[in-house]
């Protein structure tokens, strides 16, 4: 099956004011299913979570639901499944927990190509247990990472590895499967930033080799809030700070507080929605795989038209070019400021924003400093039209 972008496009309330959002990689737009998911578990008279009264059993089962929903959207198992307020929380919380277990001399392995999300809980983690903070690089041209710039860094003492599924900033997707198996051999861990994969791909957790896989629904027409997996029996080894009277059960022990269920019913609708993009297979995991499927040929196919039409533009440079990418640009115009451009597009109803986007690291190792650049990224509501729109606006600032 292929997209059919019309009727996409018409779940998308805020389409209609013909704005071309190309900061899908900060947050995309909402369908309105997933928004009436929302008003609807606020207004179906829930409480907290028990199965004494159909309330409290409408709260537990939005909760079940919304963790079956993840484990379709990720391949993995919906007890290993955690909810917290956003990846960056989510994270940290981890890495507190982990890092109890650390010991000067041990050492954890951050990379410069990922979000700051998955880098300073893991600096700050390290810190306080005295471990050893080592850092794999990127080639500056082509923005690759590869499995020999993480191995250079791995030793014996390696309890955990940090990288990204794909870069918020300049696309690139390493080779997790490979970079599992080195990071496995040295014995160690391998955390997974998934928060910008999981929008343009179909995802295998156990298939990526990820022990955890940490993403966040807002970037795939959800609503605001993290998440992060792992296998039942790795998180039964973790001991997090929780409060007396919380439970100890896996996963809700890594829970802290009560669920945001109407949040998790859009996020359960958000999957949903995905499911529906581009097939309609009998079990929810094979539509998801097969439309995202679907939606990566797709944006693949605009991208190429986004790339292309940007080179063209006199004085355009392109930072990076990895072979897997997500369909995420980031660029800058000779002679103007990066606000300048992001500027000029706004009034052409066009939003690239510039920023380094938190993508702090990478950024400076780039020669951007904090400032960053444009970043133009596509959704699977992104139109030709809004392609067209939006190489027009750059080639007016370029003159
Ligand atoms: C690649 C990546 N990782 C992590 C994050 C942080 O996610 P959250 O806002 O859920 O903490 C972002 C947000 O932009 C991101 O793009």
């Amino acid at each position: 099956m292929s997209l059919d972008l019309d009727r996409i496009r018409k779940d998308f309330p805020a389409l209609e004011q013909g704005i071309a959002y190309f900061d899908g990689p900060g947050g995309t737009q909402v369908p309105r299913q997933v928004a009436e998911a929302v008003a609807g578990a606020m207004t179906s008279g829930i409480s907290n979570r028990g199965l004494g009264t159909a309330a409290e059993r409408r709260a537990e089962d939005v909760v079940v639901a919304a963790r079956s929903a993840i484990a379709d959207l990720l391949g993995c198992d919906p007890g290993g499944v955690v909810f917290a307020r956003s990846m960056t929380q989510a994270t940290y919380d981890v890495s507190r927990a982990l890092a109890k277990e650390w010991v000067a001399g041990d050492e954890v392995v951050v990379t410069r190509l990922d979000h700051d999300g998955n880098i300073r809980p893991w600096v700050h983690a390290a810190a306080s247990a005295g471990a050893e903070l080592r850092w794999v690089g990127f080639d500056r041209e082509t923005a690759e990472l590869t499995v020999d710039d993480v191995r250079a860094e791995l030793s014996g003492r390696t309890k955990l590895v940090a990288v990204t599924g794909a870069s918020n900033v300049l696309g690139t997707r390493p080779d997790l499967p490979a970079i599992a198996d080195a990071v496995h051999e040295a014995g160690a861990l391998l955390y997974v930033d998934g928060v910008h994969l999981t929008p343009h791909a179909p995802v295998d957790v156990a298939a990526l080799g990820a022990d955890f896989y940490a993403c966040s629904p807002y970037k795939f027409f959800g609503p605001h809030h993290g998440v992060v997996v792992a296998v039942p029996e790795l998180l039964e080894r973790i001991h997090p700070d929780k409060l007396l009277p919380s439970t100890d059960e896996v996963p809700e022990r890594f829970e802290l507080g009560t669920l945001p269920y109407e949040l998790l019913a859009g996020t359960t609708a958000a999957v949903d929605y995905i499911a529906g993009l581009g097939s309609d297979a009998a079990d929810r995991r094979t539509r998801v795989l097969e439309s995202m499927r679907t939606v990566e040929e797709y944006e693949e196919e605009l991208f190429a038209r986004l790339l292309d039409g940007l080179r063209q533009i006199r004085g355009v440079t392109l930072y990076g070019a990895p072979k897997r990418r997500t369909p995420t640009v980031f660029f800058s115009l000779a002679g103007h400021e990066n606000q300048e451009v992001y500027e000029h597009l706004a009034t052409v109803v066009v939003n690239a924003p510039a920023s380094s986007f938190y993508a702090i690291e990478a950024s400076r190792w780039l020669g951007l400093g904090d400032t960053g650049a444009v970043r133009a990224g596509l959704a699977p509501y992104t139109s030709p039209d809004d392609v067209e729109r939006l190489l027009a606006g750059v080639a007016e600032v370029a003159g």
